[in-house]
């Protein structure tokens, strides 16, 4: 098959290289995919794409015409694909759906112990010489409770690494997991108990209908004082504006994040010299007690190398006209 690789990031050329053993013709560019760049597609079998890119219905439709029929998503997420447009012009879309969950619950884990521990500012000091240890005094995570909503795949590994840390474990998803609460004492509760319980909050739901802008000012104004929410699902997840406010007021103790609302556009891109158009970026981006990371929690060698090799996976299996397990089409047509 021709495949286009669009949004290709110079670091993950090479597993996709590797993982391709010569089978298919790849083309990498940087651009993300959008109505705009759709255009590079004409010629194309199937297009590979990341989180950033949008697969609405128009692009979808140009996708269609140019004769593309396959879509292979390197991401769990794919809030950025309208499936059912994809099924109704069937073409068919597959994601990647655990390439490692430990890469980014341990990158949550780390987002935690740096806002807790202040290892940023603390580096700082150091750089400049600084040992003065005032305004450093983080919390032991032991004995604490971590609200864990979204106990999924990501979830529940960020389960069993809080339950190491000697942390009570609170669940809010819309189905139980026997496991986590048989292994890890997950208790699970409605979000509203959960929010007004946890010392820690950790987001780790798929961006639906159901959960856009899940966390706003209601949710926030029943929390703990002085909470802190990690946030490596997705931006819309949480409202932002309404973090922001509850960060000024001290009712949020700290915030870290991998994603942000505007990401698109923004990430993955170096802007270091330009001036941000994004108020709430730069108003997060003040705060001492905020921490945000550039979407890079999956960015591990091991999770690289499984979303490089699912990658291909779905491609072989279209190109010997079989059916992948990861297809996403098929789940959308069975609901
Ligand atoms: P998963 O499907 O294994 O887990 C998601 C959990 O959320 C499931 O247990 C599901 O029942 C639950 N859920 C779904 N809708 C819900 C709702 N309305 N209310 C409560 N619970 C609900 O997915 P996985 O692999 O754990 O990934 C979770 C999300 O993490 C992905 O959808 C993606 O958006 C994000 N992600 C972020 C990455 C990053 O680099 N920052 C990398 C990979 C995933």
């Amino acid at each position: 098959m021709k495949v286009l690789v669009y949004s290709a990031k110079n670091f993950e050329v090479p597993y996709l290289e590797k993982a391709n053993r010569r089978k298919h013709k790849l083309s990498f560019i940087k651009e993300s995919l959008s109505s705009d760049s759709v255009m590079k597609a004409i010629g194309y079998d199937a297009i590979s794409i990341f989180s950033a890119d949008e697969a609405c219905y128009i692009t979808l439709e140009k996708l269609k015409d140019f004769g593309v029929k396959y879509i292979t998503l390197r991401s769990v997420g794919y809030d950025n694909v309208n499936l059912s447009a994809a099924s109704r012009l069937h073409i068919k879309v597959a994601n990647v759906p655990d390439y490692s969950p430990y890469s980014v619950a341990e990158h949550a884990t780390g987002l935690l112990l740096a806002l807790n521990r202040k290892l940023i500012e603390s580096n700082h000091r150091v750089k400049h010489y600084n040992f003065d240890l005032n305004n450093l005094i983080g919390f032991d995570l032991n004995n604490k409770t971590v609200g864990i909503i979204g106990a999924g795949k990501i979830g529940g590994v960020m389960t069993k690494i809080m339950h190491g840390f000697g942390c009570n474990l609170l669940g809010y998803d819309i189905k139980e997991d026997m496991n986590l609460k048989e292994q890890f004492g997950m208790q699970y509760t409605t979000l509203k108990e959960l929010c007004k319980l946890s010392d820690v909050i950790s987001l780790h739901v798929p961006l639906t209908t159901d959960t856009h802008q899940l966390i706003n000012e209601d949710l926030i104004s029943e929390m703990k004082e002085g909470v802190i929410i990690i946030n490596t699902a997705r931006g819309n997840v949480i409202n932002t504006e309404h973090v922001i406010d509850g960060l000024k007021q001290g009712k949020i103790g700290a915030l870290g994040i991998d994603v942000f609302e505007n990401e698109k556009g923004i990430f993955f891109k170096d802007h270091s010299h330009e001036i941000i158009n994004d108020d709430l970026l730069l108003k997060l981006n003040t705060m001492p007690n905020v921490i945000i990371t550039g979407h890079h929690a999956f960015l591990t060698e091991e999770a690289l190398t499984n979303i490089a090799e699912t990658t291909f996976y779905n491609l072989d299996c279209w190109n010997a006209g079989k059916e992948t397990e990861n297809e996403l089409t098929e789940i959308i047509e069975a609901i």
